[in-house]
């Protein structure tokens, strides 16, 4: 089968397609043909090695040959004690952990499977787990938003903002969007109600405040956030910088205490048996994943150049085969 590989960490460049051995299921295992397949800003991070938690696992060497987390397919075969899906059904599934999504086949446990929501497409499907999950986290699970709360999405135009803006929107609250100059009318599009250029503008010291911040590039000290938060107020770390990362973990519960304000990491729980509320809302039109761009296989490269560089508006997805 065809798979896009790389054997170490670098720029877009180090990855190749190559023709590599179809893979067997082992006995809990499921053999997937992937259809579509989405890209993450963590397959980004992946690829690069940087920040150092991309590391994980793999320190001098990438811990897995093929990138690619977000998978929608139909079951090729399944292994001896796999009961839970047969040959020929559509699946989808977040396979972060395992990863090898950039190929024609990848083989995950039955467990990580689930059906693919009825009346969506493999594209839309592929779309949805791992930005899904954060942005259902973030703003509901654990950002418990209530109407009239003010809230404001760092990173609003990428993958998880797209879903976060919206979910955001539809409970109620009032949102500010922040994201590159490129991807301003995108987020309006949304339903942003105030939109920043973060390139022009620093929210942390424009001396508003609000009820949540769901942070998808937190580069600052995590002391920046205090002032921007409402008493009461969350601040969550989703992904960016290791300094802030470490920061959020060890100074975040001592920072906000007096006004009652949590500066916290979104340890997010990735799987697609989480996803249920959201996809019941797309499946009734209210929230759209959007698909910025679609390449084939032979093209990860380039996706994921336009992904690193930034221009993504949404998911950008890669049709396979
Ligand atoms: N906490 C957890 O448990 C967990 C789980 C899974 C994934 N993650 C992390 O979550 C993040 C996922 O993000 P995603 O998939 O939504 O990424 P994405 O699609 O790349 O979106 C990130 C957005 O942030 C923008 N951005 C970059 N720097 C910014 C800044 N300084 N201020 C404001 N916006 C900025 C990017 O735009 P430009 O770069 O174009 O400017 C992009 O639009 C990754 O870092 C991943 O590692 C965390």
């Amino acid at each position: 089968m065809k798979a896009v590989v790389y054997e170490r960490y670098g720029p877009p460049a180090v990855l190749r397609l190559a023709e590599v051995d179809t893979p067997v299921p082992k006995d809990d295992e499921v053999l997937v043909k992937v259809h579509a397949v989405s890209l993450n800003a963590s397959d980004w991070e992946v690829l690069r090695g940087k920040p150092l938690y991309a590391r994980i696992g793999g320190p001098f060497r990438p811990r897995h040959r093929v990138l690619g987390s977000d998978i929608a397919g139909r079951v090729a075969a399944v292994g001896g004690a796999a009961t839970l899906f047969r040959p020929g059904e559509d699946v989808f599934a977040d396979i972060l952990a395992h990863m090898g999504g950039f190929a024609e086949y990848v083989c995950v446990p039955q467990s990580v499977l689930a059906p693919l929501p009825a009346g969506m497409t493999h594209e839309q499907a592929a779309a949805l787990p791992q930005a899904g999950a954060i942005a259902l986290q973030g703003i509901r699970d654990k950002g418990q938003v209530r109407p009239g709360q003010k809230v404001l999405i760092n990173g609003a135009g990428g993958g998880s903002g797209m879903y976060a803006v919206q979910l955001a929107k539809l409970d109620g609250a009032e949102v500010t969007g922040v994201d590159n100059a490129e991807k301003l009318e995108f987020m309006r599009s949304l339903g942003a109600d105030h939109v920043i250029d973060y390139t022009r503008e620093d929210f942390t010291r424009a001396g508003r405040t609000y009820d949540l911040i769901l942070d998808v590039a937190a580069h600052r000290p995590a002391w920046a956030y205090k002032g921007s938060l409402r008493p009461g107020g969350r601040y969550q770390y989703v992904g960016g910088s290791v300094p802030t990362l470490l920061q959020v973990l060890l100074l975040g519960p001592v920072i906000g205490r007096p006004q009652h304000k949590k500066i916290r990491l979104l340890a997010v729980r990735l799987g697609v048996q989480h996803l249920a509320p959201l996809v019941e809302l797309c499946q009734a039109g209210k929230i759209t994943p959007v698909i910025d761009r679609r390449y084939e296989l032979v093209q990860v490269p380039e996706a994921l150049q336009y992904l690193g560089e930034g221009h993504t508006k949404g998911k950008v997805i890669v049709n396979v085969g």
